[in-house]
Parts: structure tokens; sequence; C-alpha cells
């Protein structure tokens, strides 16, 4: 799929409704040998006789999210956080709404928050203060894609999947106006 230039086979441009995307960034092969590692690594990093919350932030880390926990081979407890920054175009709109916060209490517990991809930073950096506000454990972030331009970040993710190329990314969780969110690989347009 990597050869050829835009991704035309017919199988994508089914599932994409006949659109073409640019490239393919990362394979489904690539993606589940990378989560499957990080996994491993969040298992080994907690005690495995403390609690641990895997905060998921909607919508975009749905696959990541639910391919990583069954990575994760210790007591874990989920939920999600779902916060609305994009809207419909391709940068960020600044402004992050949250529009839904986890019923469970947070205080004491090991939260890791799982981000799809860091871009700007905006997202995390409005959601890790009012999060440390709430006298967590210990805080920690799992971001599948880190675009690596954000330069202050409220809290750097202790895992990141892959450093991502600047382009816009759908698939695996991520979209563009809603699209592309069921696409088993990640893609440029
Ligand atoms: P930030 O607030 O600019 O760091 O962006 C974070 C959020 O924007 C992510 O959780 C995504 O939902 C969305 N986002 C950022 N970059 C991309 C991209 O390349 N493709 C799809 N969504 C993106
Ligand atoms: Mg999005």
């Amino acid at each position: 799929m990597r050869e050829g230039g835009r991704l035309a086979d017919e199988r994508t441009l089914s599932a994409t409704g006949g659109r073409e995307l640019e490239r393919v960034v990362y394979t489904p092969e690539e993606i589940s040998d990378r989560v499957a590692e990080m996994g491993r690594a969040i298992s080994e990093h907690y005690p495995p006789d403390e609690d641990l919350l895997v905060l998921g932030l909607l919508k975009g880390s749905f696959i990541f999210l639910a391919d990583l926990v069954r990575c994760i081979s210790r007591p874990v407890h989920v939920d999600f956080l779902v916060v609305s920054s994009y809207g419909l175009g391709t940068t960020s709109s600044g402004e992050v709404k949250t529009l839904y916060d986890p019923s469970t209490p947070l205080e004491g517990r090991n939260v890791v928050l799982v981000e799809d991809i860091i871009d700007s930073g905006t997202t995390v950096n409005e959601l890790v203060p009012s999060l440390r506000s709430r006298d967590l454990g210990s805080l920690e972030m799992c971001a599948l894609l880190h675009k690596r331009v954000a330069d202050d970040l409220a809290l750097d993710p202790r895992w990141v999947g892959f450093d991502a190329p600047e382009d816009f990314l759908v698939g695996y969780g991520l979209d563009h106006a809603e699209d592309f969110r069921h696409l088993p690989f990640i893609a440029s347009i």
C-alpha cells in the first residue's frame, strides 16, 4: 500500500467512499507492535498492588484505547473524557470544550490520560491543570502520536507511540470532519 503514491487501491477507496488519501504513514502491523510495547511499559510502570485508571480522551483515542488496554497485563479501570477542539477544520480552534467528565472519583488514583495525538498542545494544556486540581495520586500521559511542535506542554507524555509528521493524519480513530476514523491504518490527507 505504501508504493505508488496516492492511496487508490480498491479496498481503501471503498472504505473512504471514493476519496483518495495521500499515503499510509503507519500500517496496522506497525501500530499493533507499538501499542503492545506501550501496554507492556504501562503494566511495568505501576506496582501490581496499586490502582490504575486509564482515561481515554474521546473521540480520537477510542481505537487506540481499546487496543492498548488489551495489552495491559495488570488490573486496570477504564473511563473517558470527551472534549472537542477542532470543530470541522484541520487546524485547532484553540478552544477546548469538556463535553463529558468521568463519573468515577479521581482523588488519590493513578491516572493515565490517553490521547490519540498531540499537536498544538492546547488540549493537554487545558486538561492537565483541571485534572491536577482533583488531587490525583499521580498523572501520566500516553499519546499514540506526537507531532513535537508544542513547546510548553503542561505535561510531557511518558509514553509516545510515534513522533508523527506535521501532516494532517486520519485513521485508527483520527478523523477529518468525523470521516476516516474506521481505517485500520494511519494516513495523511
Ligand atoms: P492539540 O490540542 O492541537 O494538541 O490537538 C489535539 C487534538 O486535535 C487531538 O486529540 C485530535 O483529536 C486533534 N488532532 C490534532 N492533530 C490531528 C491530526 O493530524 N489529525 C486528526 N486529528 C488531529
Ligand atoms: Mg478530532
